[in-house]
């Protein structure tokens, strides 16, 4: 198996998790930090964009991971699909959209409703339904995560497979490393 076939199928992987429900690669956990403490939590494949290998997610604008990803950019995305055996780990780079209205068009009226909630998300609140849909100022964020480098892990008995991949803006370094 070629290097670089190995590292395309993972890419290849990521970019139909956005778009197959199904795939568990819909659902990376993803990991920010401030003030030397780690954080992390499952968000939302939406769209891989393949020129610039960047993964975007959306956000609410008064979380937690926002303010994180603003104040320290670089971050980590961890996928994992049990059937295939795949694991991959991006660190990657946060950027923030400054025209966010193609994304927020698509999303139906439920959808948006997640960007309204009153009180702010993370605040306490005296019950478990104890919050409303009706923030006047909607909190949508969309973030694009460029893809720094790959750690590619294949479980298999007849041998484990492993790479990395350097992303550099034109090219792409490739290579096998001991799983
Ligand atoms: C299946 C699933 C999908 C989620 N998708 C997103 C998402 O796309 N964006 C998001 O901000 N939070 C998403 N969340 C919620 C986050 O995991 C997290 O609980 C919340 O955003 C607060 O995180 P923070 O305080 O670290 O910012 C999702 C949670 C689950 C369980």
């Amino acid at each position: 198996m070629n290097v670089t076939i190995f590292i395309d199928d993972a890419l290849k992987t990521i970019q139909r998790g956005t778009v197959d429900r199904k795939s568990p690669f819909k659902l990376p956990a993803l990991s920010s930090s401030i003030d030397n403490k780690v954080f992390q939590r499952i968000v939302v494949a939406r769209r891989f964009i393949e020129h610039d290998q960047s993964l975007i997610i959306y956000t609410d604008h008064e979380s937690q991971k926002y303010h994180q990803l603003k104040t320290n950019p670089l971050c980590s995305l961890l996928f994992w699909d049990s059937k295939k055996r795949l694991q991959v780990q991006v660190a990657g780079e946060a950027y923030f959209l400054d025209d966010k209205s193609d994304y927020w068009d698509k999303l139906n009226e439920n959808q948006k409703k997640d960007y309204v909630i009153n009180p702010l998300p993370g605040s306490e609140i005296s019950s478990a339904d104890g919050y409303s849909y009706d923030s006047t100022k909607p909190r949508f964020e969309v973030i694009s995560i460029h893809f720094k480098t790959l750690d590619v892990l294949e479980l298999s008995p007849d041998g484990h497979r492993r790479a990395k991949s350097i992303l550099n803006k034109n090219d792409r370094e490739d290579f096998w490393v001991a799983p």
